[in-house]
Order: C-alpha cells, then structure tokens, then sequence
C-alpha cells in the first residue's frame, strides 16, 4: 500500500517536473483580412476575395497561388519566419480532425479577406464591386452559408472549436497563455464607411468600431489569449485602388484620417483592457506609421514605385485586380503594391521586421519580439 502511494506520488511529481520545464510550445493564432489571409477564401466557393489564380503567387514555391494576396508571402508568414516557423499556420479551414494531434501543429490562421470587426462587412459584394472587377463572378449571390467572408466574429468561433478540440486531445497543456495572437483587421470596415457616404458622424463610427474590437478582444481572452500583436491599418488612403478616386493621383486624405484615428483609438483601448485585465500582454504595430514613412522616403528600402500596383490593368494599374490577364511589372521588390490593395512580398517583409524588431515610433509598447517573450 505505502509502496503504490510512492509510485502514484513519484508520477504525479514526474509529471509536475516535466510541465515546470516544458517550454511550453508558443502556438501562433492569426486572425484578420487580406492582409494576413494564407487561403482561408479558397474554402468559400462563392467568395469573390480571392487570391488563388495567378499572377497571385508567382514567387512563391513553384509559382503556386495559394491564396494569399501578394506575389509570395505576406505579414503574417514573415513574422512566423521570425519566430522560428516556415511560415504562417494553414488556414483554420484547411485542417481536419488529424492535424491538431500532429506533433509540429503550430496553430491555424483564420484571417479572410474582404472581414472587418463588423459583421456586415465584407458579407455583400457591394464593397468589392465598388473598387474594381470582381476577382470572381459566383454563380449565386452569397448569402445565408455560401459565404464570402469568415467575419472576425465566426474566425473567434473557430478559434473556439480550435482550443476546445486541443484541450480534449491534449489535456490544455498546448493551448497556453503562452500562444500569440497575431490580428490584421480593420481596412475593410474603414472602406466600407468612407465610401458609403454614410450619415453617422466619424467620431460615431470609430466608437462603433472600437466596441466591436473590445467585445472580439474580450472573446477571446475568456478563450484564454493572453498575448496580443496587433496591426492598425495602414494609410489605405494611398492604396492604388484609392488614388485613382483623386485627380491629383494623390492619397485619399480623409480615408488616411480615419485610419490615423484608429490607430489613436485602438492605442486607448488596448491601454484600458490592460488595466482591467492586467495579465495580458499586447503590441501594436503602427501600420500608419510604418508605411508613410516609406512611401514618404522610399529609396532607403529599395522601393521605385509606391504609387501604382505591379499587378493589374489601367489607370496606376489599379482599374483591375491582378487576374491572369492583368499586366505585370518585372520588378516587383521595387513595388511597395502589388495589386490594387495589398503590398508586394518585399513590403510585407519590411513591415514584419519592422513589428518585430523596431522602436516606439513603429510598435509600442513592445515590439512583437519582445511580446513572444514575455
Ligand atoms: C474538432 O472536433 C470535432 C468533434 O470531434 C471534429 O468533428 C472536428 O473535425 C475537429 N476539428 C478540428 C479542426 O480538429
Ligand atoms: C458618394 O458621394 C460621391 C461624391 O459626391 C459620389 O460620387 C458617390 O457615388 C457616392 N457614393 C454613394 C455610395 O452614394
Ligand atoms: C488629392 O491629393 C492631393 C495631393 O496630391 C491632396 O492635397 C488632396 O487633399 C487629395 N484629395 C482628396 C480628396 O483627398
Ligand atoms: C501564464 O500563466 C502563468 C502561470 O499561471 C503565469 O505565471 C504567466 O505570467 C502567464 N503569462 C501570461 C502572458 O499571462
Ligand atoms: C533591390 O532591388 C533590386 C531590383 O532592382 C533587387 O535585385 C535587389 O535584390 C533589391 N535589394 C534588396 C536589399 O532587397
């Protein structure tokens, strides 16, 4: 009898030692649009935000479009490289009951392109068709489950299923307060709103925004997320697809405001949640910051052309998205665009090294090496 309780006790403390000293495998969780999106829309038959045909993909792997807007990687699979992985987890859709018990699950991206932090938007086509040809005509109209976004609100639900799924197979010790959360969100609801013409007053509509960031923040940190990287939204006023709305061709400037003032705002939210929630642990990334900065001063970083897309057709060659027939520039490390709305592989790679790596003018209050740390 006294011998079993010592075996009993020797494996509860064995057991005990090897969590201690387990270092606890950082899984990394990316949620968003089409700025961290690695193929999430491939699953939507009926999405018209994709990015699986070429020219989509031409430095990657073997040419493969994979889905992700760019020419190669985006944000999400360099700052992934920095952190030791290949790159970017698969999309969420992409897994099936098998992959979460692999060994070198690493977690899942659920970012979607077209998804804001509101539910609306990004669900009609009407903001797509507004910018530019639809990448895809859908046989039908999305609508009830023929999607054409994963909206933040369902990629939490995701995330849900996700740690309840890991909890089951591997008794929580994966799913940690250590795993990232990496959140690229946001162009899309200030898009929507600029454009529409709407009647609710900025400062209405930034509020309106910045509650559904805390109820999706707070989600998520009854799920269990402790460690924050978050991403404002870059001067969407200079995007070829908005300087072609300005004769001048310069950037829309009230549409570089508003994402001036999200970044102001989502700096004041994320301050209170720490407060009241003082172990979690985030930065920001300025995207605002970091991008006018080379667009203002591009030759240091390699870049010749910040104006027009390498990918498209007309006028700054954003009158289409980049489709197969779509015209393509050579050069495209000298591109800070590649289609009509999304940066080049070179300028997703400055920006990841910049969140990762760079100073308080860029990302407070850690930058993201320091937020994997601590
Ligand atoms: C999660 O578990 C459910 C129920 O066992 C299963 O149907 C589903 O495929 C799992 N999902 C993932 C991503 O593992
Ligand atoms: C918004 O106003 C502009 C300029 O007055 C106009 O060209 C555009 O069609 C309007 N958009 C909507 C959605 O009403
Ligand atoms: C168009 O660009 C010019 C700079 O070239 C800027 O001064 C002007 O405010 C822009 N117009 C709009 C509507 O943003
Ligand atoms: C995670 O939990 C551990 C143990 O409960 C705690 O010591 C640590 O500070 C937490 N980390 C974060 C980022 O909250
Ligand atoms: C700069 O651009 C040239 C193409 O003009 C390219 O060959 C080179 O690799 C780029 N340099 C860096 C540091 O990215």
């Amino acid at each position: 009898m006294a011998n079993k309780s010592w075996v009993v006790l020797s494996l509860v403390l064995c057991v005990a030692v090897v969590s201690a000293s387990d270092p606890g495998l950082q899984l990394i969780f990316v949620l968003g649009d089409s700025t961290a999106d690695v193929g999430t829309n491939n699953f939507l038959p009926t999405s018209m935000a994709r990015a699986d045909f070429p020219h989509n993909g031409i430095d990657f792997p073997c040419s493969k479009p994979t889905g992700r807007f760019s020419n190669g990687l985006n944000s999400a699979d360099f700052l992934a490289q920095m952190l030791g992985r290949e790159r970017s987890p698969p999309p969420f859709l992409s897994l099936n009951a098998m992959s979460l018990r692999k060994k070198r699950f690493s977690g899942a991206n659920f970012a979607s392109g077209g998804s804001g932090l509101l539910d609306k938007t990004g669900k009609t086509s009407l903001t797509l068709m507004k910018f530019g040809t639809p990448v895809k005509t859908p046989v039908v109209a999305p609508s009830g489950n023929q999607k054409n976004v994963v909206s933040l609100t369902e990629q939490i639900q995701q995330f849900a299923t996700v740690k309840k799924n890991l909890t089951a197979i591997k008794g929580g010790r994966r799913v940690t307060n250590k795993s990232l959360f990496f959140i690229s969100i946001g162009s899309n609801d200030l898009l929507g709103y600029y454009h529409s013409n709407s009647s609710i007053p900025k400062e209405e509509f930034l509020s309106s925004l910045m509650l559904a960031y805390e109820n999706h923040l707070k989600s998520l940190i009854d799920l269990g997320a402790r460690k924050f990287g978050i991403i404002s939204v870059a001067p969407i006023g200079c995007c070829p697809s908005q300087r072609i709305h300005n004769t001048t061709g310069g950037c829309l400037e009230g549409l570089n405001e508003l994402a001036k003032a999200f970044h102001a705002r989502l700096d004041a939210l994320m301050l209170k949640l720490s407060s009241e929630c003082k172990d979690i642990k985030y930065a920001i990334g300025n995207a605002f910051e970091m991008t006018i900065n080379v667009i203002q001063n591009p030759l240091p970083f390699n870049f010749t052309q910040v104006e027009a897309a390498c990918c498209g057709a007309g006028k700054l060659n954003a009158q289409s998205f980049c489709i197969p027939s779509a015209k393509l520039c050579s050069n495209r490390d000298n591109y800070l665009f590649w289609d009509l709305f999304h940066p080049t592989q070179a300028a997703s790679k400055l920006a990841a090294v910049t969140l990762y790596t760079g100073g308080a003018e860029f990302v407070t209050p850690i930058n993201f090496a320091q937020l994997a740390k601590a």
